[in-house]
């Protein structure tokens, strides 16, 4: 029987019991996309993790128009790069990114973003309750850091958050390619002004590397895209965790020093599944009980590797003090998240303050009534509305 993506999930922290169902009967299911493609479905912790690090799956596609697709978006929707230099052309997005996120560069940048942090739930709490969380900091936040870390004005924010919305449009091709396209002028305008007026910023320290202005222009566009659109989902997200389960949002008000595996636990819990990070095999191969061969659309649905119950018992229990085997929520392997410390740093800075400021602070609707974001690659909650 092939299972229809997506899953209904009935609240935005609900596991679909669909996906429980297929992980009881196995780790690799044969799906239809949302656009009506054939693709395999992987939910196994240990499946999913060897086959993000298993060269013999890439982005990329030898024919393209006729790949299967997950969605529309030109970002994760269906392939992406160049077939024949794939594998070179990453080797070279990393060697030129990973410098800028050492724990140098980290460290330097931890205090600016807790004072981003503290700022924005000073106003918060200026304008009193109620609120809509998702509005007052989990949009806001991503957004300051990725400017300041790539030296993008703030005030250009809602005119490029228009354009990243585009690109991750997973229901309308033209649309995520028109906001692709706005986003490279966009960066290409930066590019030109830094080089003008170098600051002390990623995008400047790229002119000053040597590359091409195209070239900065698309890393530096892939890291305003990346760097926000992911965590305003987490901060969203990890909040909504926190609020929906009041027992583990006292443990970590009474212990602080539990912040560091109250944020693994954010980045597992949440998410969406049935879906996950596309690739396509570059040769036949075994994956389980099934044969994929060379071009199948493969799905690695981390949301159900991170809640596979062979790894992580209870998985459905939001638990902040949960240790053991990482979460695959920032990807393994070749293309692990370049920007998860900095992630790391925003989630810390967030979830320490907000609830030593806000103890009392609650949801102000049901769950069942929060409406998620649809039709986005990212997707996360349209709003969060509490009060306290
Ligand atoms: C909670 C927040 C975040 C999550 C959940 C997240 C998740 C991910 C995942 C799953 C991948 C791997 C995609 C794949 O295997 O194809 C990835 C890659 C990447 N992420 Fe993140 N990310 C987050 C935040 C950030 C931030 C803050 C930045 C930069 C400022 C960033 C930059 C990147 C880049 C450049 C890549 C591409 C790496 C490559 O292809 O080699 N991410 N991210």
């Amino acid at each position: 029987m092939t299972v229809q993506l997506p899953f209904d999930q009935a609240h935005p922290l609900d596991v679909a019991p669909l996906l429980r169902q297929l992980q009881q009967d196995g780790v690799v299911h044969q799906v239809r996309t949302a656009v009506g493609d054939q693709a395999w479905l992987v939910t196994g912790h240990e499946e999913v993790r060897r086959l993000l690090a298993d060269d013999r799956l890439g982005r990329s596609h030898p024919d393209p128009d006729r790949a299967a697709r997950l969605g529309q978006s030109v970002l994760f929707g269906g392939p992406m790069g160049n077939y024949d230099t794939e594998q070179a052309d990453n080797a070279r997005l990393r060697s030129l990114l990973q410098p800028h996120f050492s724990p140098r560069r980290m460290r330097a940048l931890r205090p600016r973003v807790e004072e981003l942090t503290a700022g924005l739930l000073h106003d918060l709490a200026v304008r009193g309750s109620p609120a809509d969380l998702h509005r007052a900091l989990a949009l806001p936040l991503p957004i300051q850091v990725i400017c300041e870390l790539l030296g993008v004005p703030y005030a250009d924010r809602d005119q490029f958050r228009a354009w990243s919305e585009a690109v991750g449009d997973s229901r309308d091709r033209a649309r995520s390619e028109q906001g692709l396209g706005e986003l490279f002028i966009y960066g290409q305008q930066l590019v030109a002004r830094k080089r003008n007026q170098p600051g002390d910023d990623l995008i400047s320290r790229l002119c000053a590397d040597g590359l091409g202005d195209d070239e900065i222009a698309m890393l530096s566009m892939a890291l305003l895209f990346a760097g926000h659109e992911t965590t305003v989902v987490a901060i969203g997200l990890g909040a909504l965790c926190l609020l929906a389960n009041p027992g583990q949002q006292q443990a970590l008000i009474d212990d602080p020093g539990r912040i560091t595996t109250a944020v693994e636990e954010i980045l597992r819990a949440p998410g969406r599944s049935g879906g996950g990070i596309p690739r396509y095999a570059r040769t036949d191969m075994q994956i389980g009980e099934v044969t994929v061969h060379a071009g199948d659309l493969v799905l690695l649905d981390t949301r159900a590797a991170n809640h596979d119950p062979a790894v992580f018992p209870s998985p459905g229990r939001f638990d902040i003090a949960r240790e053991g085997p990482g979460h695959l929520s920032f990807g393994h392997g070749a293309h692990y998240c370049l920007g998860a410390p900095l992630a790391r740093i925003e989630l810390k800075a967030v979830f320490s303050q907000l609830l030593a400021r806000f103890p009392a602070m609650r949801l102000a609707v049901p769950l069942e009534q929060l409406r998620m974001r649809s039709g986005s690659v990212t997707g996360g909650l349209a709003e969060l509305p509490v009060e306290w």
